[in-house]
């Protein structure tokens, strides 16, 4: 399974990096207004100093709902760095975006993905990656694990191409759950990532070595 980190902060990411397990990045439009990143130029920048960064593909997210208004940003966003990849919505001028981004070969991040119906839309337009936001829908007493388990199971089916994305991760077991169900790609907070490093039996595993090894040395 690739790890994404799903930040616009250059730190998290610059650790996440170092740390050598990082396949990509994620990015949304709330995520950027939180380190301040504002106006057209500062964000297109953003997105390249994200790309310096790191060696796998980068989401940058198109804000427009309209057709001709997805196809100029997304255009623009894919022409930034070869590593971008356009983030477009699940409405009606997304998937017809997506289509005419996959027959351009620009890749795309399907999201705010919230049910089978619009990732099964998401995959026959040729998107790259279908996002579904399991954390958000949780939020709503709604099972974001399952759905994962049925996209999956879906696009295995019909072979279809495009990756599952699992996205609004919000803890470890959201990225435990989704390696169970065969999720492609887990897009998370540092936290959650550094939090699958944590057993107490490890640190005192490791307390009990280092007083061992002093014994004798
Ligand atoms: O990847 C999408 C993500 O940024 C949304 O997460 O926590 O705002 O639901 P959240």
């Amino acid at each position: 399974m690739k790890f994404f980190i799903d930040t616009a902060n250059l730190d998290q990411i610059r650790e996440a990096q170092e740390l050598g397990v990082l396949d990509g990045v994620t990015t949304n439009p709330s995520l950027m207004a939180k380190e301040g990143i504002g106006g057209k130029e500062n964000i297109l920048n953003h997105y390249k100093k994200i790309c310096e960064i790191v060696d796998g593909d980068v989401s940058a997210e198109a804000i427009s709902t309209d057709f001709a208004g997805i196809i100029k940003e997304g255009e623009e966003l894919a022409a930034l760095h070869p590593q971008i990849v356009v983030k477009v919505p699940v409405i009606k001028d997304g998937i017809k975006a997506i289509k005419y981004f996959s027959e351009k070969n620009i890749k795309t991040n399907c999201t705010l993905v919230f049910s089978a119906g619009q990732a099964l839309l998401a995959a026959k337009a040729g998107a790259t990656y279908v996002s579904p936001f399991i954390g958000r829908l949780d939020d709503n007493s709604t099972d974001g694990i399952e759905l994962i388990g049925q996209i999956v199971d879906m696009y295995n089916y019909y072979d279809f191409d495009t990756q599952v994305l699992a996205a609004s991760i919000r803890h470890t077991m959201h990225i435990i759950k989704c390696v169970e169900m065969g999720a492609d790609v887990a897009t998370c907070p540092l936290d959650a990532i550094l939090g699958l490093l944590k057993h107490p039996l490890t640190d005192i595993g490791i307390k009990t070595f280092i007083e061992d090894y002093k014994k004798h040395n």
